[in-house]
């Protein structure tokens, strides 16, 4: 009897201990999501027409333009994807080209950018957009992508792993072509998913597995937060234009961050030096400080905040209210967004299934106080209307007058979408 109750006693301490894991874990899998036929987002949405499966997506708001960079064909992900340890076809990815995509926000239109100076595959994942620094207005950008290109053999032919590398472009705004600069390569550019990039050559990358091929370890490592097995590098370059044009000429890396666990996307928060961290399958967003980009900081980031979302979180951005001051408006609505699978459970099965859906749910997460976030789910869809979300971004529309309420469009891209959305939301 003393024995038994001594038992229960200790059970009842273990759910105790346990309880509030377990709990959230199966929330932020959807484990306990259910999305019956009829639960679709039931607003008004915008497809943008030849968007297909575009991972990233930024607003580059001196010129009110969407950036992203997308596969173009329906096919080739579900063959070749190592983000997704999907290595079936390396022939296939080897002669595949996505591309970059500008989109308007106002036209909802997509152009897709001729490339100067770039023949080989582009298997696109993540992006970075920023001004380029000697050219006023935000007139030029450099564009940063990352690249799952197959590794080539001794003998040509390609497989059956990746190589994956980082490829830089510059592109003036309003033209119709995007140059390529250089590819990058690093030892320790293993997984790549996402950039930040902090200036032309000093950029931040996130490692998104330890473990790149189905099997228990990777499984442990996308179920289980404990096994913080991934970084964020740091990479230095020392110059756009390598006279060799070789991929890993004047490239130093190191690690800036670790051990977080199963790092993803990568976004830029409320000043230069602040970073957003997703902490994928843990639905954690880190927000770190980066040190200024002279060479005296040794690149490290440091860790200041974070938030917790329902969901597993992919690609964050962070949304600048142009109207915070507006009279007409009605105080600053900035906050930070977080896309990603509402039931992250079933990707291992989804993954390479055309016609299956990925929920998906989109959170907006405004600070009240220093470390308190008031959050709010924007968009949740059973897959039909928006696939496997994975970034949004929010472009204000300019408040009524004398109207208090706010309005946005918010831009969902998924990594397995047939399209990216438009969609009115509330402020
Ligand atoms: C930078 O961070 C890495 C990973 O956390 C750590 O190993 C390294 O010691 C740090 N470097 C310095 C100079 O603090």
């Amino acid at each position: 009897m003393l024995f038994l109750s001594l038992f229960g006693a200790l059970l009842a301490y273990a759910l105790y201990i346990a309880g509030p894991f377990v709990h959230r874990r199966l929330t932020v899998l959807g484990v306990l999501r259910r999305y019956p036929a009829g639960s679709v987002y039931s607003g008004e949405v915008i497809a943008i027409p030849d968007t297909v499966h575009c991972e990233d997506v930024h607003y580059h708001a001196p010129s009110g333009t969407l950036f992203t960079a997308c596969e173009d064909n329906a096919e080739i992900r579900f063959k070749w994807f190592p983000p997704l340890a999907t290595f079936d076809d390396p022939e296939l990815a080897s002669r595949s080209q996505g591309s970059i995509h500008v989109v308007d926000p106002k036209t909802m239109k997509s152009r897709r950018l001729k490339f100067e100076n770039f023949e080989g595959p582009f298997i696109t994942h993540g992006i970075d957009v920023i001004p380029d620094p000697e050219r006023p207005n935000g007139e030029a950008v450099y564009i940063f992508a990352v690249n799952h290109v197959p590794e080539t053999q001794a003998s040509g032919q390609k497989g059956p792993g990746a190589r994956s590398q980082l490829e830089v472009f510059h592109h003036d705004i309003g033209s119709s072509s995007v140059k390529h600069l250089r590819s990058v390569w690093h030892p320790l550019i293993k997984t790549p998913n996402d950039i930040f990039a902090q200036s032309p050559t000093s950029i931040y990358v996130t490692n998104d597995h330890r473990h790149r091929y189905p099997g228990l370890m990777r499984t442990l490592e996308d179920f289980y937060p404990g096994a913080k097995w991934t970084e964020v590098v740091h990479i230095r370059l020392d110059s756009l234009a390598p006279a060799d044009q070789s991929a890993t000429a004047g490239v130093t890396g190191s690690i800036a961050l670790a051990p977080i666990h199963n790092s993803n996307g990568l976004g830029h928060g409320r000043s230069d030096n602040e970073i957003l961290i997703a902490s994928c399958t843990s639905g954690v967003l880190h927000i770190g400080r980066v040190s200024s980009d002279d060479r005296s900081g040794n690149g490290n980031i440091t860790l200041v905040d974070s938030i917790e979302f329902d969901h597993v979180v992919d690609n964050p951005s962070y949304f600048s209210d142009p109207y915070a001051s507006s009279t007409t408006g009605n105080g600053d609505r900035s906050g930070v967004l977080e896309t990603g699978l509402a039931r992250a459970i079933d990707l291992s099965k989804t993954r390479q299934d055309p016609t299956a859906k990925d929920p998906v749910m989109v959170t907006y997460a405004r600070p009240t106080a220093p470390g308190r976030w008031e959050k709010r789910v924007l968009l949740e869809d059973d897959g039909t209307r928006i696939r496997s979300g994975s970034a949004a971004v929010l472009v204000a529309i300019e408040p009524e007058k004398d109207k208090a309420s706010r309005k946005a469009w918010l831009f969902v891209t998924g990594f397995v979408s047939q399209s990216m959305i438009a969609v009115k939301v509330d402020l």
